[in-house]
């Protein structure tokens, strides 16, 4: 065994020492990198210097890449890569996206086939604030009692993109559409809706890898439960998201620089904590591995 694992919580997550990903991993080492995914399911990689080419490349060891369906915050020349940052350009505009992953959500889930894994790496980070968090979707799936069990056995939720399609989202009360441009809370284009058309997938979905049964709804993509008077769904849904939440179901992530973080779509929901000042710059790439229909 040539690389350290390191446990960075007790419900998730763990980091990864001893491996360069600006170089090749070989054949040996990513076998362990993917055992230590599978089983910690967000592992960090501390002190990578990367360029973009090889962020990419270690990406596309775990499957094809998405390119972000929205289309604008990718890099021009890097279509793979997803620029999550706070910078403006010289007239004052947000040049990206500043605040995405701002609500519980699984990256890409309003997809048919949502993603199986983010790789996100940290270029400019803020003294404070700025953490991600996850939740363990298998613990979550796992805590439920038996009668919450039956009763989402064989049930499918609806996932939309457009955050004006949710029911329980809606912008900050006072945000104006200057506000709003940049932001999550932007009207998606008939163009981005045609590309996003809703989606049904089960609420809980078995891990193809590791056969585990994961809760697969968040709060910001799932907006319906099929089948099921709009009232009575909300209230099962938000019982679903309060047992994901839980605190003890959470790896809290700080960032430091220059740090690559991978996680499983399939079992885990991800937050963006936000809380920094704005004068102090975040940016963020990510790539987005392309996953499989949940069943
Ligand atoms: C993402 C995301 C959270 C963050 O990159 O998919 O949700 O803290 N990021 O930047
Ligand atoms: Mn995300």
């Amino acid at each position: 065994m040539t690389l350290s694992i390191t446990k960075r919580s007790e419900a998730l997550g763990a980091e990864i020492g001893g491996v360069d990903l600006s170089r090749p991993v070989s054949k040996d080492d990513f076998e362990e990198i993917l055992a230590a995914w599978y089983e910690n399911i967000v592992v960090v990689f501390p002190d990578q210097n990367l360029t973009n080419e090889q962020h990419i490349a270690f990406s596309e060891r775990f499957g094809p890449l998405e390119v972000h369906p929205s289309g604008k915050y990718v890099l021009k020349d890097y279509p793979a890569l997803l620029l999550l940052t706070n910078k403006r350009d010289d007239q004052g505009k947000y040049v990206s996206l500043r605040d995405g992953g701002s609500v519980w959500h699984s990256d890409l889930s309003y997809m048919g086939e949502p993603s199986l894994g983010s790789l996100l790496y940290s270029l400019e980070v803020p003294e404070t604030g700025g953490d991600t968090e996850w939740a363990n979707m298998y613990l979550a799936y796992d805590a439920l009692p038996d009668d919450l069990k039956n009763r989402i056995d064989g049930l499918k939720a609806i996932h939309q993109f457009d955050q004006n399609d949710n029911p329980r989202l809606g912008p900050p009360p006072g945000m104006t559409a200057e506000e709003m441009k940049g932001s999550i809370w932007e009207k998606k284009s008939a163009e981005v809706k045609a590309r996003t058309p809703d989606v049904i997938h089960p609420i809980v979905r078995t891990h193809p890898v590791t056969g585990r049964k994961a809760l697969f709804v968040n709060r910001r993509f799932t907006t319906y439960v099929v089948d099921m008077d709009p009232d009575e769904g909300e209230s099962l849904l938000l019982d679903l998201f309060e047992y994901a939440e839980r605190r003890e179901n959470i790896y809290r992530h700080k960032w430091r620089k220059n740090e690559l973080v991978l996680w499983d779509n399939r079992c885990t929901i991800h937050l963006a904590c936000g809380g920094f000042p704005d004068e102090q710059i975040r940016t963020m790439q990510r790539t987005t591995v392309r996953g499989e229909v949940p069943v």
